[in-house]
């Protein structure tokens, strides 16, 4: 579904991803994992053709996505319908006078009448427990509220292949464990996800598969998501877990403490 042929890219100069290799299969759930700034945000929106790589190639259902291809409505228009992307930062995805016509946006483009937009975009809030905020100002929402309105979104759309960077961040822990959930529903449903996250109490929950980048932007690991959170050493390395890191024998939970720490 989603091939990476030797990718990188650099912002003005400055190195954010070098020589990627990466083909996720329809139907998979892969996670991104990495430090800070070695790249997961940069690739997610490759992946999304917001920007387009300096070197290699990037194939979408076998059809290699070109900056050119983007260019023209009608090819722009498809893609983004059969991939959505949860944006880490909501507030670059949000730019609608109220929720309602936000969670529109997509299925408006899409050419859906405007009874079946209405049922679609209820469906998404009653889905996202949001329907009270739907004449509100996403501008205006805090900042868990409008990660679940981008999520609404980009639900609405129903695409095939959901791409989602950082979803659970700023999220409290009922909403985060609803996401996890629904999460693996989508992809029991057949749905591709690509989700980057820090988070290594859930991530194999929502992955099969994880794919790790080092702090120089490029891939180290790329193995089942179990397997990884037990190498512990390279983990380290790559600066996703600290020295007090540690998991507790015949637990699947990972969390951290300090054993010499007495309270
Ligand atoms: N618009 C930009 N202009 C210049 N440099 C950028 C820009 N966006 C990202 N970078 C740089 O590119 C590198 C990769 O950034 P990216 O946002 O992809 O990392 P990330 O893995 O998503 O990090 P985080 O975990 O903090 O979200 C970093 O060194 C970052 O400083
Ligand atoms: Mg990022």
């Amino acid at each position: 579904m989603i091939e990476l042929i030797d990718i990188s890219y650099a912002y003005s100069g400055i190195s954010a991803l070098k020589n990627i290799n990466i083909h996720v299969e329809k139907g998979e759930a892969v996670a991104l994992m990495g430090a800070n700034g070695s790249g997961k945000s940069t690739l997610l929106k490759i992946i999304n053709g917001l920007i387009s790589p300096d070197s290699g190639v990037y194939k979408f259902d076998k059809e290699e996505i070109t900056a050119k291809k983007l260019r023209e409505a009608k090819f722009a228009k498809l893609f983004h319908q059969r991939i959505g992307f949860v944006f880490q930062n909501s507030d670059t995805q949000l730019f609608c006078a109220d929720v309602y016509d936000e969670v529109a946006f997509g299925p408006r483009q899409m050419g859906l009448s405007e009874s079946e937009v209405e049922q679609r975009v209820n469906d998404c809030l009653t889905l996202l427990s949001i329907e009270a905020f739907k004449h509100r100002q996403p501008y205006h929402l805090s900042g868990g509220e409008k990660r679940k309105v981008a999520i609404a979104c980009v639900l609405a759309l129903n695409p095939e292949v959901l791409v989602m960077d950082e979803p659970m961040n700023g999220l409290d822990p009922r909403t985060q464990r609803w996401l996890v959930e629904f999460m693996v529903k989508l992809n029991q449903a057949g749905k591709t996800l690509l989700i980057s996250t820090h988070n290594l109490e859930l991530v194999q929950e929502i992955s099969q598969r994880a794919i790790l980048f080092d702090e120089n932007h490029s891939i180290i690991a790329d193995m089942p998501t179990d397997i990884l959170l037990m190498e512990i050493e390279l983990l380290k390395k790559v600066n996703l877990v600290d020295e007090y890191y540690h998991r507790h024998e015949g637990e699947h939970h990972a969390h951290f403490h300090n054993h010499n720490y007495n309270l």
